[in-house]
């Protein structure tokens, strides 16, 4: 059931995670689905409810530095750099975890993911529960990601007790997920945070980790709707036909009129477009269409993360 953020629902919701139910809660970026990160069989029914592959590692929320050497073994330099300058926020980095992190949570993997984020009820929820929270994204695992509270009610249902509404999410597409080895920055996923910023932030290039996948977001098909999604360069090639959809990036005059169009920006906004990326593919996906078309957009920036969240997307259906 989905309950309006208060005071009350609030902490409701911590004293639910400490007795080891699972909330789902938004944050800036996508709304999660969290337990308390230390307890097993709490973070096992988040795997049981979102129908996820235990070989998919939970990022571990936390709300202050302390919590974070409660979870996280050391904290190289280059990573306090990042989290003094973008926690609370959209970017989760991956250091080698504390043995008391149960082995569930990291995928049996010597490292843990761990992200700050910037939302006054995830933190809130945090402090109150006083744990580390193990969420992932509020959705069936592979599906679009939720950035209101309706979208996980109509993804999870009943099969989550709490959905707490904290309305829709600001940067409405997942962090950035960075690993930090040797001085060394790799990007597991392009997401909120642009990567030309951490490598500005820090003074270092970095890589993406292409050899081996490391985070199901590297996975070739992800982010998926129900719905065939083709990305399109020349929008004047997509047929104007009432069985199809177009996600436009920019909102502008176009000769169609049958077609179902969305905008994801009104005037080209990068920000705009992402926070709007996963609620226009909700909202086109429920018409049950034959093809939504997507208009690409330029790979820098954001822009990264709204490409890479569209391939993963028409992937599914190659
Ligand atoms: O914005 C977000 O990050 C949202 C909100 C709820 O915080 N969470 C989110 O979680 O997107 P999820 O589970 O949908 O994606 C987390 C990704 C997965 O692809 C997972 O494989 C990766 O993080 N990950 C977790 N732990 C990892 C680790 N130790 N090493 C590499 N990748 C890891
Ligand atoms: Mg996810």
């Amino acid at each position: 059931m989905i309950y309006p953020a208060t005071d009350i629902t609030i902490q409701q919701a911590a004293e639910a995670l400490k007795q080891g139910s699972v909330v789902a809660f938004p944050t800036e970026t996508v709304y999660g689905l969290g337990a308390n990160a230390f307890d097993t069989l709490a973070v096992a029914s988040i795997f049981a409810i979102k129908e996820r592959p235990y070989f998919d590692p939970l990022i571990v929320h936390v709300n202050s530095l302390s919590m974070v050497s409660m979870v996280a073994a050391t904290i190289p330099p280059v990573a306090m750099q990042c989290m003094e300058k973008f926690w609370p926020g959209p970017l989760t980095i991956v250091l080698p975890k504390k043995d008391d992190i149960p082995d569930i949570v990291t995928a049996g993997l010597a490292t843990v993911a761990i992200r700050m984020p910037l939302h006054p009820v995830a933190l809130r929820l945090i402090e109150l529960a006083d744990v580390p929270v193990a969420a992932p994204s509020a959705n069936p695992f592979g599906y679009l990601s939720p950035t209101t509270a309706q979208h996980v009610a109509m993804q999870l249902g009943t099969k989550v007790a709490m959905i707490l509404d904290g309305g829709k999410c600001a940067v409405g597409v997942e962090s950035t997920i960075i690993k930090i080895e040797n001085d060394e920055v790799s990007v597991l996923r392009y997401g909120g945070i642009p990567v030309e910023e951490i490598e500005k932030a820090t003074g270092l290039a970095a890589t993406s980790h292409t050899t081996k996948i490391e985070a199901p977001g590297q996975l070739p098909y992800h982010y998926a709707p129900q719905t065939k999604i083709v990305l399109v360069g020349d929008i004047m090639s997509v047929p104007d036909d009432a069985t199809c959809g177009l996600l436009l990036f920019k909102k502008r005059h176009i000769p169609h009129t049958h077609i179902h169009i969305m905008c994801l920006s009104d005037d080209g906004d990068m920000r705009q477009a992402a926070g709007n990326l996963f609620s226009c593919l909700h909202t086109l996906d429920a018409l049950k269409l034959k093809v939504i078309y997507a208009e690409q957009v330029e790979e820098v920036g954001l822009g990264r993360a709204i490409m890479d969240r569209l391939k993963k997307a028409q992937a599914r259906f190659m």
